[in-house]
């Protein structure tokens, strides 16, 4: 739960709300590594580390991070107020309170990282670090040379050009066409908005690949934690690389 940041020191009993303002003021307060003077950010303090005077406060989880290979079917956010299965339901005996970093469309298949790790997830996801996902496309349609160079160079969809994409044709499957198609963008539904605009339909998504992430052998369904390794190469790709060893 997000909240104030003077409410999380003040709650975790080391200042009065009117005390903890003045610490924030002083530069005395640190988010994920970085001084924050503002007194109006919010933040969960589950998810974020808070340091007051160089020490961390409360009880925070330990970090946990999970790749899972996501079925159709299930929705890819925490929890649903219908009541549908998340993807939070595939990872049971997980305790720790989990968040998927980004969304895949309740049909979309594949790769999804799960973590209590906010820093790496905002810096996962910021737009500034240009990570790269790339999917396989099964599609229905003709796939000329220039809806390809189109999808390449840019498509222009309800919010705007699509930056540049790599695109890779795959053998076909039947009559459909597999398209391997890599951006670094992360706006809803893009792919197949994508494949809309150049006027073909997407009838098959899977995420194969994302930050570097690779599913490998996890079957369809089930999860595995990242190694040490995965967790040093997304964190540099997070704009984190010098915080190694601060955790
Ligand atoms: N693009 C889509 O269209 N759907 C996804 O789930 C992910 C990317």
């Amino acid at each position: 739960m997000e909240e104030r940041l003077q409410k999380i020191i003040s709650g975790a009993g080391i200042a009065s709300r009117r005390a903890a303002e003045q610490m924030i003021l002083a530069g005395r307060v640190s988010v994920d590594g970085r001084v924050v003077t503002e007194l109006g950010t919010k933040w969960d303090a589950a998810l974020h580390e808070i340091v007051v005077d160089g020490r961390p406060i409360g009880r925070q989880e330990r970090r946990v991070y999970f790749l899972l290979n996501k079925p159709k079917g299930c929705l890819s956010s925490a929890k649903d107020d219908r009541g549908r299965k998340t993807v939070l339901d595939l990872l049971p005996e997980v305790r720790a309170r989990v968040y998927p970093v980004g969304r895949l469309d309740y049909q979309t298949e594949g790769l999804l990282l799960i973590t209590n790790d906010g820093a790496l997830m905002q810096g996962l996801l910021h737009p500034k670090y240009e990570v790269e996902k790339t999917y396989l496309a099964e599609v229905d349609g003709a796939l000329t040379e220039d809806k390809l160079k189109m999808l390449r160079e840019g498509v222009p969809l309800e919010d705007g050009m699509t930056a540049p994409a790599k695109v890779r044709m795959l053998p076909e499957k039947g009559r459909f066409s597999q398209v391997e198609v890599t951006i670094h963008e992360g706006r809803n539904r893009q792919v197949r908005r994508m494949f809309a605009a150049v006027g073909c339909d997407v009838r098959r998504l899977e995420r194969v690949r994302f930050a570097g992430l690779e599913l490998g052998e996890l079957a369809r369904g089930r999860h595995r934690e990242l190694t040490e390794s995965e967790l040093a190469k997304l964190r540099a790709l997070a704009g984190m690389a010098d915080e190694e060893g601060k955790r």
